[in-house]
């Protein structure tokens, strides 16, 4: 089956969802354009996201997609929290940060019985999944108005899991993704394989449509991801110059440089592992640490870092997601850069 038949889309596109970078404008715009928009939720109070899904609904009759994680909040560790800012204290005297004033920082909350009533509200025609699914009732709940539930799957097995629990198509992320790794079976990141390495397996383990996502910036990325039997692909990386995306600036100098060609995964920014471009608290404390509390409470230790450091136009503490291949970033709008990854 097409995308075109499954979600109702004329090109093979859909925009990433991205957290803490985008907000409607950019889900518009790709999808006034015949691709996927996508509006991530993860980081959005739920008022946020009723603003969010009205100006939509105002601006585009084309369908689009809502998307939210479904990871477990951990129980916070006084143990853990003690350990990673004891990691961090050196920073915070070189910044003047008080740690004993530090508040909970922006978190990342996974999808609710209140966010599927919200939903209900609006009936999205596509709900997309990280982490996994959320519960069998939720998730009867978004399919009962129609929605088209999409998830992401990081190997074969997550691959399976997902057919056998209902979606409707299954996101193969290759580990080339910019972002987190939508990883929820496994911990391990050795099990995590490339793209093109990735996408024929999923295509061969499963009879649902898979879409391609990691490492995709150009037409003829696309079409090799066609060729090798997806429906459609997920860009997120390439979206992120657009002037309709939110990306911070210290961001986008980042992405404009030759920083953007060393990517790594890392977890000091939330918790689980995600690739961004690599910046001096990665190459300082990690790329991966074993202090870090679990997804998402690391983020709220770095965040008053994040913040001193970006006052002073400095990315040290920032996490500044990016994929592999950031050679598609373009400072265009997003309409030009859906058509031309569809040319
Ligand atoms: C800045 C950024 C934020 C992301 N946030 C999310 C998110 O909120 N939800 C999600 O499902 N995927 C998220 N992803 C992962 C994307 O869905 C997708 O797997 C990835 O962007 C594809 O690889 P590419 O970046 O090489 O195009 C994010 C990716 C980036 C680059």
């Amino acid at each position: 089956m097409t995308l075109r038949d499954l979600l109702g889309i004329g090109l093979p596109v859909i925009q990433a969802p991205m957290a803490g970078v985008q907000g409607s404008a950019l889900a518009i715009a790709v999808s006034n354009a015949g691709g996927l928009g996508s509006l991530p939720c993860a980081m959005l109070g739920l008022d946020a996201v009723r603003e969010e899904l009205a100006k939509i609904r105002a601006a585009t009759r084309a369908p689009y997609n809502v998307n939210f994680f479904c990871h477990a909040p951990p129980a916070p560790s006084a143990e853990r929290e003690a350990a990673w800012r004891s990691a961090l204290a050196p920073y915070y005297s070189e910044y003047g940060i008080d740690p004993a004033a530090i508040p909970p920082g922006p978190g990342r909350a996974p999808f609710t019985a209140q966010a599927a009533a919200l939903l209900a509200e609006f009936k999205p025609p596509v709900v997309s999944f990280h982490f996994g699914l959320p519960s069998a009732e939720l998730l009867a709940g978004v399919k009962s108005w129609g929605a088209k539930v999409l998830s992401s799957a990081t190997t074969v097995e997550e691959a399976r899991w997902l057919e056998a629990r209902g979606v409707d198509a299954v996101i193969a992320q290759g580990v080339e993704a910019g972002g987190h790794r939508g990883m929820f079976l496994t911990e391990d990141l050795s099990t995590q394989a490339g793209t093109f390495a990735l996408l024929p397996q999923v295509v061969r383990a499963v009879r649902l449509p898979v879409i391609a996502a990691g490492g995709i910036a150009d037409a003829k990325g696309v079409a090799a991801a066609l060729a090798l039997g997806a429906a459609g692909v997920q860009v997120g990386t390439a979206y992120l110059l657009c002037p309709e995306a939110t990306t911070s600036a210290v961001h986008r100098a980042a992405l404009k440089s030759d920083a953007a060609r060393h990517t790594a995964l890392t977890n000091v920014f939330t918790g689980r592992p995600a690739r961004g471009v690599v910046n001096r608290i990665m190459r300082e404390l990690g790329p991966v640490s074993g202090a870090a509390p679990a997804f998402p409470l690391a983020g709220s230790a770095v965040a008053p870092l994040r913040a001193k450091a970006e006052g002073r136009g400095s990315g040290d503490f920032s996490p500044l997601w990016c994929g592999q291949n950031p050679s598609g970033c373009r400072e265009i709008p997003a309409a030009d850069l859906t058509r031309s990854l569809a040319a």
